[in-house]
């Protein structure tokens, strides 16, 4: 597989899977996460695809596309290491929906942080509520779901609280 297929296999897979997840959660009321705005596409995406949730957005340092910017209080500013404990302090289990895109290209390093922030993303999921990823994640208590049409495997995965 070229770089340009895994880079494609990712794109299509994080649509699938945002589609998928949306409209899955989209009778749950509370607020969405997105961890990692990068130049912000996955972030415009849920914007247009979600309308009566606030999208809350996890970022250390903002460098997206002006059109892909959340406003400053929807902005959580900081490592998540840091900000996805307060937020647990601040929302509860209230999470309908977390999407992770935090990764770079260090497989090995993906899956290191994959492990260290799933403990810390575990307890925001409401009940009913899902998250999806693009590096696997270790959970105790969520359950892995089969991706929808459209989507890799491997490029993508569901997590949902039952
Ligand atoms: C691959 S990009 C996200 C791309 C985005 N999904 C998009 O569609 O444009 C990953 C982002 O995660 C952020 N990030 C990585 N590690 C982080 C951390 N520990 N805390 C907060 N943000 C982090 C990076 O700064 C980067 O902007």
């Amino acid at each position: 597989m070229s770089r340009l297929d895994v880079f494609i296999a990712r794109m299509t897979s994080q649509r699938a899977c945002l589609n998928f997840a949306a409209q899955a959660t989209g009778a749950l009321k509370g607020p969405v996460f997105e961890l990692g705005l990068g130049n912000g596409r996955t972030y415009h995406h849920l914007k247009e695809i979600i309308r009566t949730r606030d999208i809350y957005v996890f970022e250390r340092a903002v460098a997206s596309h002006p059109d892909s910017t959340p406003p400053d209080d929807r902005l959580i500013l900081g490592d998540v290491n840091d900000t996805l404990p307060a937020a647990l302090a601040r929302f509860g289990a209230t999470a309908t929906l977390v999407h992770a895109d935090l990764g770079g290209h260090n497989l090995e390093k993906n899956d290191a942080f994959a492990r260290t922030i799933s403990p810390l993303v575990e307890p925001m999921l409401a009940h009913g509520g899902m998250m999806v990823s693009s590096d696997r994640m270790y959970f105790d208590s969520l359950t892995e779901i089969p991706l929808p049409e459209g989507a890799v495997p491997g490029r993508c995965f569901i997590y949902r609280r039952d």
